[in-house]
Parts: structure tokens; sequence; C-alpha cells
């Protein structure tokens, strides 16, 4: 994974993550219920989508649903379900149509044997695409997702396919989800608040963070816009000088 640039020529993200926060206040403000700032929430997702779809970034992750989630109302949960159900039912054959590949990301044995199929489904269908990779990260936990890469490791050591000194970082990351793809680039969080909420948090190490108290559902296209043209501003240094990146970068390395 060493040799994966972060930047392309463009400066464009090659990964961005977005934490979609904000669709119950959003609700709130207009008094409906939460789930139709769920619904709301939708559009923007799909937005996304095709932004990043037109702008051939390569790969999109986005928090849908995460490991604590379940904490909230039953009858929340339970529409943010049935809306899983939906959306994927409406919307995956015209994702395959736009070569998007989907995976999903977190425990799906939580879920519904009718979502696990819809999951499933949409997996099988676009696991050939070849345009924009779209990760939904849903019963996702950053912390789970690292313990649950240490028992793999542990295990392939019990069976001897690995010694002890063998583990690196680059080891453990290749147990990780997103294995296969560069680290984000970009993570854009609506909503205001400031922090990762146990999102991709080995992924994260390196990734430039985006903060923004526009309500998801409100994140329009000139919103993404504003988002790239401040991640394209962004210095990366990586542990270097800000110096050494520039004598870098007019070597052309
Ligand atoms: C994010 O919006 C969507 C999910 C967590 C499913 P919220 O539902 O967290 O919206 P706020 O933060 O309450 O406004
Ligand atoms: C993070 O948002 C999860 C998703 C957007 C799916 P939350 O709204 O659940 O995060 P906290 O609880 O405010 O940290
Ligand atoms: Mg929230």
């Amino acid at each position: 994974m060493s040799e994966v640039q972060h930047n392309t020529a463009a400066g464009l993200p090659q990964h961005i993550a977005v934490v979609m926060d904000g669709n119950g206040r959003w609700a709130n403000q207009r008094h409906m219920p939460r789930v139709a700032g769920h619904k709301a929430g939708v559009n923007a997702t799909r937005r996304i989508v095709e932004n990043c779809a037109k702008k051939n970034i390569k790969v999109l992750t986005i928090f849908a649903f995460s490991s604590e989630n379940w904490r909230r109302p039953e009858t929340e949960v339970s529409s943010i379900m049935a809306l899983f159900v939906s959306t994927i039912g409406a919307e995956v054959k015209k994702l395959h149509n736009k070569n998007v590949c989907i995976r999903f990301i977190g425990d799906r044995s939580r879920f519904s044997q009718k979502l696990q199929k819809s999951i499933n489904d949409a997996e099988q269908l676009t696991m050939h695409n070849t345009g924009l990779r779209l990760n939904i990260a849903a019963n996702y936990g950053g912390r789970n997702d690292i313990v649950h890469a240490c028992k793999l490791l542990i295990n392939d050591v019990a069976q001897n396919k690995i010694t002890f000194d063998e583990i690196t970082e680059d080891l453990l990351g290749s147990y990780v989800s997103l294995n296969d793809v560069p680290a984000p680039d970009l993570f854009i969080r609506t909503g205001g608040e400031q922090r990762i909420s146990n999102f991709l948090i080995w992924q994260l190490a390196y990734t430039e963070l985006y903060f923004v108290d526009t309500l998801w559902p409100d994140f329009l296209d000139e919103d993404f816009e504003q988002a790239l043209s401040w991640f394209t501003g962004r210095q990366r240094r990586f542990g270097k000088t800000g110096q050494q990146v520039i004598e870098q970068q007019m070597s052309g390395n």
C-alpha cells in the first residue's frame, strides 16, 4: 500500500470519507419526525455519489449507521433500517448503470435477513464495476474493525501462516476494512460536530479533516466543491517539513 500516491495530478482526493451528520436536527428545525431528516439525507447522499462519479474520484466511503447508533430509540432504528432496504432497492440498479462498485463494511449479521440479502445482492451485482468504488459503513465501528483485524492476525499466527516478527503496521493494516484501497485523503463531517465518532480510526491516521456546520440534507454541490477546494490548499507533510515537501514537488517526486 505504501506505493499508493495520495493525490492525483489534479490535486483531487482519491478517497473521500464522509460522516453524514445532522439529519435529526434538520428534521427538528422543521418540526418533522427525525426519519424525515434521514429521508432528506438520502438526496444529499445521491448528490455526493454522483459528483464523485463525475469527477472520477476513485473511492467514496460513507458512514450510514454506526455500531453505537443501536442506542437510539427503537422507532428511529427501525425506520432507518426500513430506509436502508427501500433506498438500496431504489438506487442500486441506477448505480450499477453508472459503473459504481458497491461494498459494505461493518457487521451485517445484526441486520434483518431481508436487509442482508439486499446488501449481498448489491455487492454481487456491482462487484465487477470499474467506476467509483462506494463503501457504505453500516453497523460499523472503527475500534471493532481493529479488534476484528487482530483476531484474524492472531489466527494466522496460530496457524503458522505468519510469524510474530513479521507483524508490522502494513501487515495489521492489511486485515482492517478497506485494505484494498488507499487510505482516505479527505474526511468530511457535516453537522458541526468536530469528532470522528468511531469511524475509520485506523485508516484516518493521515487524512485531512474537514468539518462544516451545514446539516447533511442541506449539503449541496457547492458545499462539496468548497470542501474539495479546501483540500487542494492543504500541504500534506506526512511528518516531513514544509520545505522538504516543496522541494519534493519541485523535483517531481
Ligand atoms: C446522521 O444524522 C445519520 C445517522 C446517524 C444515521 P443524525 O441522525 O445523527 O442527525 P443529528 O446529529 O441528530 O442531527
Ligand atoms: C456518526 O454520527 C454516525 C453516522 C453519521 C452514521 P452520530 O450522530 O451517531 O455521532 P455522535 O453520536 O454525535 O458522535
Ligand atoms: Mg448525529
